[in-house]
């Protein structure tokens, strides 16, 4: 684990990723078959996910694709994730819906996904993972052809592949913590609505455990993200479990100012899908019960 740790935090861990590709590192999917989903639930899950946003273009339809995601890699856009047969996931089975999210592997093209965040879906229940995908299927399909990528590296691939080694490794297990808001707060923020992909500061090589949820100067629309653990000075200190919880409701900070950009797009939910604000309550609070006990990092952000 500590060399892990050791090896995540090393600038040098590129090379090493890099190493590991070439060693034909690869990784493969093999599970039991998932139990019934059922898409009422799932729809819960997709809002929790905030509408798997980066499958929505701003202002397009539901999960047809097209949004924009500018990386240090290249340019990706989301794919059509409606049950279209032709553009979309219509004649995927559902094992194949599965290794997509949770292992990236996307049908037909032998390779991961470039930057969808599977690694940390990873972490999501069998019952949820089905669930979800019972409510994909329930989506209206949406005829759109997806957006090539535009990668100024071919080596984009390979590199998160390596990340992938290092960092999807290992999932956790599949506590959702029924019963325990602390422990479903977790579940929901590192492996469903995935706080982090903003929060947390990345690195070379992606996300930087030291810094968990202290913000970054530099988003991933180049546009400051706050620090949100619990330290005083320069997180989330002075604001109270139901505080955290009305943000992800209604976008409303305690000193009134609503959040904006890609905050709001999450909490509000993109092309008039459902976000943050559509999650069961209970989860709204144990997310904020959960923020309030993530070691306090000092971390100021400034403002713009
Ligand atoms: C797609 C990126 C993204 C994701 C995902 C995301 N956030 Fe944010 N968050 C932001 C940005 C950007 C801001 C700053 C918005 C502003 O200042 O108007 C923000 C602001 C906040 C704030 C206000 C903090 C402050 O000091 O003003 C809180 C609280 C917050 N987010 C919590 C969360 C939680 C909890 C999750 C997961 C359930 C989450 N965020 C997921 C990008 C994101």
């Amino acid at each position: 684990m500590m060399l892990a740790a050791r090896i995540r935090d090393a600038a040098g861990g590129a090379l090493l990723a890099a190493a590991l590709v070439a060693a034909g590192c690869g990784g493969s999917v093999d599970r039991p078959p998932l139990p019934v989903g059922d898409a009422e639930r799932g729809k819960a899950m997709f809002a929790a996910a905030a509408g798997c946003g980066c499958h929505t273009a701003t202002g397009g339809q539901v999960g047809a694709g097209g949004y924009e995601i500018a990386t240090p890699f290249g340019t990706f856009y989301g794919t059509n994730i409606t049950p279209d047969a032709e553009t979309g996931i219509g004649r995927w089975t559902d094992a194949e819906i599965d290794a997509a999210i949770r292992g990236g592997v996307i049908k037909g093209q032998g390779a991961e996904a470039p930057v969808m965040p599977y690694y940390r879906y990873a972490g999501m229940t069998d019952a949820d993972v089905a669930d979800l995908m019972a409510y994909l299927r329930s989506l209206p399909p949406v005829r759109r052809p997806n957006t090539a990528h535009a990668s100024r590296l071919p080596f984009a691939r390979l590199a998160f592949r390596g990340w992938r080694l290092l960092f999807g490794a290992a999932p956790d297990d599949q506590t959702t913590g029924n019963g325990d808001a602390v422990a479903r707060g977790r579940y929901l923020v590192d492996h469903v609505s995935i706080c982090g992909d903003c929060h947390t500061p990345r690195n070379l090589l992606g996300a930087q455990q030291s810094a968990y949820l202290a913000g970054t100067a530099h988003g991933p629309d180049a546009e400051p993200v706050p620090n949100i653990t619990p330290d005083r000075a320069s997180g989330l200190g002075d604001w109270t479990s139901e505080d955290i919880a009305t943000l992800l409701e209604s976008g409303m900070k305690p000193d009134f100012d609503n959040v904006q950009g890609l905050m709001e797009e999450v909490v509000e939910g993109r092309g008039g899908g459902p976000g943050y604000r559509h999650m069961p309550a209970a989860d709204r609070e144990a997310i904020a019960a959960y923020l309030r006990t993530v070691p306090p990092v000092e971390n100021a952000i400034a403002d713009e």
